[in-house]
């Protein structure tokens, strides 16, 4: 197929487009829109070895060109999700990427070694969420505990490791070398931006974590600059996330240096939108008359 790309030798999507984590759950609400057969990936709520409650509502709200959340990686559990979640995901065919995390370094060598199983296709690795107390972007930000993280996981697992990189560091090309020299297959560029949103009237903070993540469309141009910083700083494949609702989000991304492209908070508005993506990358390769999806990524032109 035109549109298939190539994250590892052993994974190939059948297109570029993959949902984000969190925002399609565990698939059964999108598949009442769309045939999830035609995703290139599913990527996963994220998940841990035991079940987890959220942070406290409201955990949603909703920003200029954008929003706001502090879901607080509220999940099944790696066992509820093995035994009730992975057979329904693994109806379709399209590969489903586990996203996962932990409190501790051994939680996510035993989440890894948890999900090292066959059915499910990839797994990323959440070091970079912003709306929890332990684990998440601790181990994200600081380039010498990723590595020693990422590096014991690498060992437990020969599944493609994707590392999901915060966005807020003081330099995230160290960040990335760090992830890719401990062994990370593939990075995903990036995780929300810490933030917040205050009711003026009531002086308040409208979340009820006080701070959350932003997502949507209003950190698009922020994260295409880091997506092409990382891409000029290591050769592994590029997983871009962050702000992408139309086919032209997918191809700056693209030739930005990413190879596959997330969508989250667009299909919250749009559950459709990843048909009309799809489509409108193949118009545009057609227009173009390209090839293959690699003949767009990474070929910006600077003049
Ligand atoms: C409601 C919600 C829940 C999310 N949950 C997770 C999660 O569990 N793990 C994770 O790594 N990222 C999570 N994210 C971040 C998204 O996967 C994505 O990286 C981010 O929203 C940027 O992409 P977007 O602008 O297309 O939404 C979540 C985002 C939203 C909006």
């Amino acid at each position: 197929m035109k549109t298939a790309v190539r994250i590892r030798e052993d994974l190939e999507l059948k297109n570029p487009i993959i949902t984000a984590s969190g925002t399609a759950a565990y698939g059964e609400e999108l598949s009442e829109f769309l045939d999830l057969s035609v995703l290139g990936g599913f990527v996963t709520k994220g998940l841990s070895i035991r079940p987890k409650r959220g942070n406290p509502t409201p955990r949603i709200a909703e920003t200029p060109c954008g929003m706001i959340n502090s879901i607080g990686l509220e999940n099944v559990g790696i066992p509820v999700f093995l035994k009730e979640k992975l057979p329904y995901l693994n109806q379709f065919s399209t590969p489903v990427v586990v996203n996962f995390f932990g409190e501790t370094e051994d939680d996510y060598v035993i989440a890894a070694e948890m999900l090292s199983i066959e059915g499910i296709a990839a797994l990323e690795m959440n070091v970079s969420c912003p709306n929890i107390k332990r684990g998440g972007i601790e181990f994200g930000k600081d380039p010498e505990s990723l590595h020693t993280l990422v590096k014991k996981v690498r060992e437990v697992t020969k599944k493609p490791l994707i590392v999901k990189l915060p966005p807020l560091v003081t330099d995230i090309v160290v960040i990335a070398r760090a992830a890719v020299s401990a062994g990370a297959d593939v990075l995903t560029c990036c995780n929300t931006f810490p933030a917040m949103v205050i009711d003026e009237n009531l002086r308040r903070p409208l979340l009820g974590n006080v701070t959350g993540g932003l997502s949507g469309p209003a950190i698009k141009p922020v994260v295409l600059k880091l997506v092409r910083d990382v891409s000029q700083s290591v050769h592994v494949p590029i997983i871009a996330s962050g702000g992408a609702s139309t086919y032209r989000d997918v191809i700056q991304f693209l030739l930005a240096g990413a190879t596959a492209v997330e969508i989250g908070s667009e299909s919250l508005r749009n559950p459709l939108c990843f048909l009309e993506i799809i489509k409108g990358i193949e118009e545009y390769m057609e227009r173009f008359r390209m090839h293959s999806v690699s003949e767009i990524t990474g070929t910006l032109e600077i003049v």
